[in-house]
């Protein structure tokens, strides 16, 4: 049987490392797809720039329009990145009857209600498992290999940037600033490294997850999300004398009053596999009613990573293309008529322990005040040391690990905590949650 022609948008890292695996690999690929896969075509800015691949036989072009609208063409493969570019040519590609694949999160996470609406009418599949994690088959293992349990909450390390970034400052005492200038230089982190650093990669990301976990539209405005540039290595220190390591963390949980969507900093237990995690590498723990926790682990960047996952893509969609579409594996795990309309539970509403540090005098009375306005506001502390002042601060550091309490309490509690006279500048907070089983 002939070969499936595929056309690449864009030629970067990833499009490379598709050329590559799909070269190397072509025949065990042709065994399970059951026929070739040949890149016909590929989209570059720069089609004379040297590249990590063998381009020989593909057509180059500088033109994305004449791959999408390319007859011969029955996948285009994106990835540009972005929602700008991207977006108009998947639409374009969908209107001309072409099946996606794309590893594009932030295209999926802020469109892909409207993306996957389009590719049902035309009956084409748009797929998207590199969007989330690289190389870890995670789409794969919530849509199809955990669809007998009712999903109940998921945690993942899912921004290698920001894992490496903690994991150094950790091992090795390094700075924030220093660790992300080497991240960038090893080519891990977005475009704009703030996407890494402030949580909105891992946003686009848990976007993605939470609505193939519990079948809601994707609802990435609703997200709340906090980065790490504000984590300092004496926080890092202190979690870890307190038994934790601080990760950041997308989390989306079910519960009665709907669905948390949050990335943030978080304490984790250091027994967990999770806290385990380290450097680039991504992870994501996922707790079903009927198998328990499920934890995904592997490289959540890179060429060859990442191609993986859109060859694999590749392969699916090759498999299904004489399927009836009905009978697909739908975009977002659950039928398209049968999302939920579970509310996204407000940030306020959510509940989780707290790791405090606040400056304080060292002189009596100050902790009473701290334990009164704590108490005051409903919240139990757990545990609490005091560090010596720093050389040449007549402050000393309260840490405090509190017991779980509405995000909205220890928001009031904090004011209090910044009104005393006795306490300097603002309370660190960084939240906590023991993943356990429950
Ligand atoms: N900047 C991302 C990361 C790349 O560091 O994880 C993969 O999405």
């Amino acid at each position: 049987m002939e070969a499936v022609k595929v056309g690449l948008l864009g030629l970067g890292t990833v499009g490379g490392g598709t050329v590559t695996v799909l070269s190397r690999n072509a025949e065990e690929i042709t065994r399970r797809a059951g026929r070739g896969i040949q890149v016909v075509q590929a989209a570059a800015r720069d089609i004379n720039k040297p590249r990590n691949c063998d381009t020989s036989g593909i057509d180059l072009t500088t033109d994305p329009e004449a791959v999408v609208n390319n007859p011969d063409i029955q996948i285009v493969v994106e990835l540009i990145g972005g929602d700008g570019l991207a977006r108009d040519m998947v639409m374009k590609a969908i209107a001309n009857g072409k099946h996606v694949v794309t590893a594009n999160k932030a295209l999926i996470a802020k469109h892909g209600n409207e993306i996957f609406a389009a590719a049902q009418e035309k009956s084409v599949m748009v797929a998207f498992e590199a969007a989330v994690a690289g190389g870890i088959p995670i789409i794969k293992a919530i849509r199809e290999g955990l669809a007998g349990n009712r999903i109940e909450w998921l945690a993942g390390i899912i921004n290698g940037t920001g894992n490496f970034i903690l994991t150094e400052m950790r091992d090795k005492g390094r700075d924030f600033a220093d660790v992300l200038k080497e991240a960038q230089e090893l080519g891990y982190a977005e475009a704009d490294p703030t996407f890494d650093v402030e949580g909105i990669d891992a946003a686009h990301k848990l976007t993605i997850l939470a609505s193939i976990a519990f079948g809601i539209p994707l609802q990435f405005d609703a997200t709340f999300t906090e980065g790490i540039s504000e984590i300092t290595r004496e926080d890092v220190t202190y979690a870890e004398e307190l038994g934790y390591r601080i990760k950041h963390l997308g989390l989306s949980r079910r519960t009665d009053k709907g669905i948390e969507l949050r990335v943030h900093p978080t304490l984790i237990p250091e027994r967990r596999l999770l806290a385990n995690v380290d450097g680039v590498m991504n992870a994501v723990l996922v707790m079903g009613d009927a198998v328990g926790p499920t934890l995904y682990y592997g490289a959540g960047a890179g060429a060859e990573p990442t191609a993986s996952a859109v060859v694999a893509d590749l392969v699916d969609v090759v498999r299904v293309l004489t399927t009836d579409p009905e009978n697909r594996v739908p975009h977002l795990a659950f039928q398209a008529n049968r999302l939920s309309d579970l509310p996204i539970l407000p940030m306020a509403q959510v509940q989780t322990a707290y790791y405090l540090r606040m400056q304080a005098e060292d002189r009596p009375g100050v902790l009473a005040d701290v334990t009164r306005i704590l108490g005051e506001a409903g919240i139990s502390i757990e545990a609490m040391v005091q560090k010596e002042p720093m050389p040449g601060s007549d402050k000393a550091s309260i840490i405090m690990l509190t017991q779980r309490v509405e995000e909205q309490s220890m928001n009031q509690a904090i004011v209090s905590l910044e009104a005393l006279s006795t306490i300097d500048g603002k309370v660190t907070r960084i939240r906590m949650e023991t993943l356990d089983a429950s």
